[in-house]
């Protein structure tokens, strides 16, 4: 059985990539399974300067998923090219995915430069789409023109593939998603977490220091199911599906709706082993329905309408 995936150029032994914010830089999972079975991972989103992130409780239950509110924590480009590709490398010997976050178009350029010129990366990922940072961010991510403004200035300035990442929090996903299209995307990540809040009832405030977070699990599932279906009819470059994947099924499902590639984020939150999980019942899911070459399945439910 082949599971192998094409996506922008780089083929990838099967389409499993952890999502960003959920795997580290990889080695911090490479105790439980030899990382170098995964398509790719996509490492944390990463900002041009040092980020402490949000002050106060960060994360919180809810059914079926969680909240996260982490406000873009991490060390800089300057500190993760130095400090933590040296031990990602050691570990993982495929092209990482670099996700990247800006608070301002310039920004973005940075770090897309700095990780252009990084053999470690094969696909920058723009992060157009964090929902716990006050400005920047999910602020490119909801308005098409500043979505293409974006994409065409990290075009501009990078050699690597550039997919956009994009946020579920807008009216028209695709018309997003084709915005970036157009200014010269070569791919689309999709769905970033929904917006969400919950209460302590005993303090009678929101639970979360920043008030929002973002919604991620197995209760969005169906929701970015039906995001991918609709950028797969609007758009013709790759899709990358994140939300909610936990199972071989879901990803399966995920690809008949359009997805090239699939993240897997909460659940390695629940279970380390997730990814490595999946990967080894790909083969009986894929026998189960009568698939012998993944890539075929990509876009397979719209056969019919497109
Ligand atoms: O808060 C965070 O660091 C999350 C980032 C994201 O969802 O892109």
């Amino acid at each position: 059985m082949d599971t192998k995936v094409s996506l922008c150029g780089l083929t990838l032994d099967n389409p499993l990539i952890p999502a960003s914010g959920t795997f580290g830089y990889g080695y911090e999972y490479s105790d439980f399974y030899d990382i170098n079975i995964l398509g790719s991972l996509s490492i944390k989103g990463t900002t041009l300067n040092d980020r402490y992130g949000n002050e106060g409780i960060r994360v919180a239950e809810t059914a079926s998923g969680m909240l996260n509110s982490v406000g873009l924590q991490n060390h800089g480009v300057d500190y993760v090219i130095e400090k933590e590709f040296p031990r990602m490398r050691e570990v993982f010997k495929k092209p990482a995915v670099a996700n990247i976050s800006g608070f301002s178009v310039e920004e973005y350029v940075a770090v897309a430069e700095k990780f252009d010129a990084c053999d470690e990366i094969g696909i920058l990922e723009i992060n157009v789409s964090c929902p716990n940072v006050h400005s920047g961010g999910i602020a490119f991510g909801t308005d098409p023109s500043a979505a293409a403004t974006v994409t065409e200035a990290v075009k501009k300035a990078v050699k690597k593939p550039v997919v956009m990442k994009l946020s579920p929090n807008v009216t028209d996903i695709a018309a997003i998603a084709k915005a970036c299209e157009n200014a010269g995307a070569d791919g689309i990540c999709l769905i970033n977490t929904l917006k969400g809040v919950r209460i302590d009832m005993n303090r009678r405030r929101p639970l979360l220091g920043n008030v929002t977070g973002g919604l991620s699990g197995p209760a969005v599932f169906p929701v970015a199911l039906a995001m991918i279906w609709s950028v797969y009819k609007t758009c013709s470059i790759p899709i990358i599906g994140c939300g909610g994947v936990t199972t071989a099924s879901d990803v399966i499902e995920m690809m008949m709706a359009g997805a090239t590639a699939v993240e897997v984020g909460a659940a390695n939150l629940v279970n380390p082993a997730a990814c490595k999980d999946i990967i080894e019942a790909l083969p009986s899911v894929m026998k189960k329905y009568k698939i012998d070459r993944l890539s075929d399945i990509i876009g397979a439910a719209h056969r019919e309408d497109k």
